[in-house]
């Protein structure tokens, strides 16, 4: 017997469901578009750091998520960025291993990717 109570049910279990993966934590950037200024360093980032970085910086198997507050300003200064980069790093914060230096970038690169990934930071209420 299907009665309308178990199809109630069957609906509440639905919308339950639904309501649940829209609970999922949202990129940094609450889904917004990127601000024309940070476009540039986006673009930067997405071919040469998000590999391991992640998309938005939130993190891969690979590497750990920029947007987090071991990476905030007072801690990572811009010019961290830009040793990572020209230099590489060794494993210190995490398990993902060293980071290779990067061979693709100039420091203006770097500049670029450093604004975007402070205002994702913001976006994420660390600073
Ligand atoms: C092949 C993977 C890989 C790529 C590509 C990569 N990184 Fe990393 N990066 C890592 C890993 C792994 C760490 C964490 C090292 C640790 O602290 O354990 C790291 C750490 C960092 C740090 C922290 C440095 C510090 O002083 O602790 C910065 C900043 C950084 N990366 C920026 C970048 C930027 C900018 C790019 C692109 C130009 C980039 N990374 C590309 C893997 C990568």
């Amino acid at each position: 017997m299907t009665s309308r109570l178990q199809i109630g049910v069957w609906l509440l279990g639905l919308g339950l469901l639904v309501a649940c993966d829209s609970s999922d934590p949202k990129p940094a950037t609450g889904g917004g578009p990127v601000p024309a200024e940070f476009q540039v360093g986006e673009t930067t980032f997405n071919a040469n750091c998000a590999a391991c970085h992640g998309k938005q910086a939130a993190g891969t198997d690979h590497g750990p998520p920029l947007v987090h507050k071991i990476y905030e300003p007072h801690h990572h200064g811009d010019q961290a960025f830009q040793l990572a980069a020209a230099n590489g790093v060794k494993a210190h914060h995490w398990e993902f291993g060293n980071m290779p230096k990067i061979d693709g970038v100039t420091p203006e690169n770097v500049d670029q990717i450093v604004k975007y990934v402070r205002w994702l930071q913001r976006q994420a209420g660390i600073q």
